[in-house]
């Protein structure tokens, strides 16, 4: 079994909220718990673990069946319509929102999230899942290259010889739907003049230059849009590998002791800090916000889920938290205005089309 390839499958999908967007019901979750146990009695998948970030359900499943397998997208797929069920008897909030009505073979762009990393496991595996909510893929930009380009950040990049000759990362132009690569030390400015466009580029993977072994991917399917507006939305998930020539967990971690500013929060269109929770508070109240990350670790031994740890269960990440509560109350004054409010493109939920209608007449030219 040990030299198997081992795939790590992440789904993550909106099926209903408690009390509005902010929270997810237990017997939603539950749900979720018994399918994955029964797929994993039958042999079908090695391990499964189910988490929640606010109002979006999180599969964590391990098989060795490859990356886009029908079949594991087909249980996911499952295991949420019947999530979206039980949330509809409750009448939970928005529960026919995150899913398109017909699986089509693979989950990519029917709704829900999707990020799969397969790998030779190592001697020993450590890996970090991180989910966010209210915001987008964009949100991990800033983190990745902390962690696989920024040696104030990464020590291991000028202290360890595996990791001397830097990381490949792959951007997705989601506006052409196209991609580039791009490799650092060497090619940082190219890297850092795409990524600091967040709602444009995203890093969808980053690989080791010399061996291209694969160290984290994210979850960015390009959305179905309808009638201007996203058929399906869903909240974005990573998955990093750590240690042994690859940046440490706790690398990992401390690109995340900064709450940077993302694009989401409120009708998905202010800017707000991501703010690093524990599991249990993981519950987006304040003006649906602010924005949410949390992180599970795992250790993958023979394609089954060591854990998880709840990785943000840490005083260590007390300031971040205090830090993120301060930008909070200075950004919120701001109310209606930019840069809290995203520019008007930038805006999921706009009334300007139908306040430009009702004025439209009554500009003058100039
Ligand atoms: C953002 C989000 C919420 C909703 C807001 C309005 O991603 O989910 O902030 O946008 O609560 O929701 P509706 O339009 O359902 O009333
Ligand atoms: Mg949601």
């Amino acid at each position: 079994m040990a030299d198997k390839h081992t795939t790590l499958s992440v789904f993550t999908a909106d099926v209903g909220g408690l009390v509005g967007h902010v929270s997810s019901h237990p017997e939603v979750v539950d749900n979720a718990r018994e399918r994955l146990s029964s797929a994993k009695a039958k042999k079908f998948i090695s391990d499964y673990h189910v988490l929640r970030c606010c109002d979006d359900l999180e599969l964590v499943i391990t098989h060795q069946c490859g990356v886009d397998d029908r079949e594991i997208h087909e249980l996911a797929w499952n295991t949420f319509t019947s999530c979206r069920e039980i949330a509809q008897d409750l009448k939970l909030y928005a529960w026919s929102r995150g899913l398109l009505d017909e699986f089509t073979g693979n989950l990519r762009g029917l709704g829900p999230g999707v990020a799969e990393l397969e790998f030779l496991e190592r001697s020993s595996e450590p890996v970090v899942v991180f989910f966010a909510n209210k915001t987008g893929p964009g949100a991990w930009n800033l983190p990745l290259y902390r962690i696989f380009a920024d040696p104030f950040n990464t020590a291991g990049l000028i202290c360890d010889p595996a990791m001397l000759d830097g990381f490949t990362f792959t951007i997705q132009d989601i506006r052409e739907n196209k991609a580039i690569t791009l490799k650092t030390p060497e090619e940082t400015h190219f890297l850092l003049a795409l990524a600091g466009s967040t709602s444009r580029y995203v890093i969808t993977s980053v690989s080791r230059n010399v061996g291209s072994e694969a160290a984290a991917v994210v979850s960015s399917q390009k959305y179905d849009i309808i009638g201007g507006r996203p058929a399906a939305r869903n909240e974005p998930a990573l998955i990093v590998r750590c240690q042994s020539g690859l940046p440490a967990v706790g690398e990992v971690m401390e690109a995340f002791s900064f709450p940077h500013l993302v694009s989401g929060w409120m009708r998905a269109s202010h800017a707000g800090p991501l703010m690093p929770v524990p599991f249990y508070e993981a519950n987006s109240t304040r003006f649906d916000g602010p924005p949410r990350v949390i992180s599970a670790g795992f250790q993958v031994t023979e394609s089954h889920l060591i854990g998880p740890h709840d990785m943000f269960d840490d005083p260590s990440f007390d300031e971040a938290r205090k830090t993120a509560n301060k930008v909070t109350d200075y950004l919120r004054r701001h109310g209606p205005f930019q840069p809290h409010r995203l520019p008007q493109e930038e805006m999921e939920y706009s009334s300007m089309p139908v306040v430009f209608d009702r004025i439209k007449d009554r500009f003058k030219k100039l």
